[in-house]
């Protein structure tokens, strides 16, 4: 074991010094937030665009698209006043989209993380931005996000783009050893999207002030599950997905988990899993997809072009802290890039 630890310590760490470098930046060189946002959306588009084929400019995350569904999102019935707040003020029903996702592979069967974007519709009350009547809600399949805070998303970013990812982990004037660690544990291989975990990992105001948080979930209906058999190859999850509604609706339950201990609960570090047993999710709304013929040619192109954004949200789901701030734009622009809206 000692022997191996050595060899993967002197191995690692020239090359980490020598060509896996990235341009790691020091505490004291830290950029202004507007820079900030706009190193990222030049870094992003630059990507975005490299990766384009076949008339597809994929997402610079969650790129593969396994597929978008028609869903109703129903706001519960007798939910506690303290989270009877702006999209779940009353028991309602909405017509809502569904996005999932592979964060970067584009063949199922390998390990990665997971993506659910949701759009709910015909929403009262005026967003933050966006389309009126329309709330968004982002979450993966993993309860933290690989980085703590938006500067090392950017030196993520960076590293990506030079195709120095290596040297982004074990870097040893700036590693990230715990970004390593949360991916170790986050990339894993799924058989059936409908039966698996998403959380926001970023905090949301649940309220007329900053002063209540939430994290999100959403999470197979217990009691629903549905036994996919015989699927394989580089489009399994599509397959696996199709056969579940083929059999039954799927189901998904709609949480919010209040920030209860502002220490262990904090705002500013995306990588801090909230402990559910200090703060148990509380189930606010029930998600239900039909059979549709989503795997069409038609149906994959449309679900190409859909975009989210945090920020298309109420006031009352504002989104905090400044990993989320960031986003705004960057999703913004990299959306309209996508679409090929760009000047
Ligand atoms: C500073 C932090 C972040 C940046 C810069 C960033 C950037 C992006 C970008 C540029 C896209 C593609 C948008 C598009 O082309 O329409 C994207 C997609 C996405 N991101 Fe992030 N992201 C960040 C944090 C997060 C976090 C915390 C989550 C947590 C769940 C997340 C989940 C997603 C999902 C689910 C999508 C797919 C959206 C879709 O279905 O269109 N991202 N992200």
């Amino acid at each position: 074991m000692r022997i191996q630890f050595n060899l993967i310590i002197r191995t690692l760490i020239p090359l980490a010094v020598s060509g896996f470098m990235t341009g790691a930046i020091a505490a004291d060189e830290r950029v202004s937030p507007e820079q900030l946002v706009a190193e990222m959306n030049q870094r992003i588009a630059a990507i975005t665009q490299s990766s384009a084929s076949n008339g597809i400019m994929p997402r610079f995350n969650q790129a593969k698209s396994l597929g978008c569904f028609a869903a109703t999102f129903k706001v519960h019935d007798g939910i506690a006043k303290e989270f009877k707040q702006g999209l779940f003020a009353q028991p309602e029903s909405y017509r809502a989209l569904l996005r999932f996702a592979n964060a970067s592979e584009q063949d199922d069967t390998k390990k990665d993380i997971r993506g659910l974007s949701i759009k709910v519709f015909d929403v009262k009350g005026d967003p933050l931005w966006g389309e009126i009547g329309v709330q968004d809600f982002l979450l993966n399949s993993y309860p933290a996000l690989f980085v703590a805070t938006p500067e090392e998303f950017l030196d993520f970013i960076r590293a990506r783009q030079e195709d120095k990812i290596t040297g982004f982990f074990i870097n040893p004037l700036n590693p990230h050893l715990k970004s390593l660690w949360i991916l170790f544990k986050a990339r894993a291989v799924h058989s059936n999207p409908f039966a698996i975990r998403y959380w926001s990992t970023t905090p949301f105001r649940h309220g007329s002030d900053d002063g209540t948080a939430v994290k999100y979930s959403v999470t197979p209906c217990a009691g629903k599950s549905v036994s996919v058999e015989g699927v394989a190859g580089e489009n399994q999850l599509r397959s696996a997905m199709k056969q579940h509604i083929s059999q039954a609706s799927a189901c998904l339950e709609f949480g919010v988990q209040k920030r209860t201990d502002p220490e262990a609960m904090p705002i500013e570090d995306a990588s801090v899993i909230w402990d559910e047993a200090d703060s148990p999710f509380v189930t606010l709304a029930t998600i239900t997809i039909e059979d549709q013929d989503f795997d069409t040619d038609d149906a994959l192109a449309a679900c190409e072009k859909v975009s989210f954004n945090p920020w298309q949200s109420l006031p009352e789901h504002k989104p905090l802290g400044r990993m989320n701030e960031v986003r705004r734009e960057t999703y913004f622009k990299a959306s309209q890039l996508r679409n090929k809206e760009a000047p």
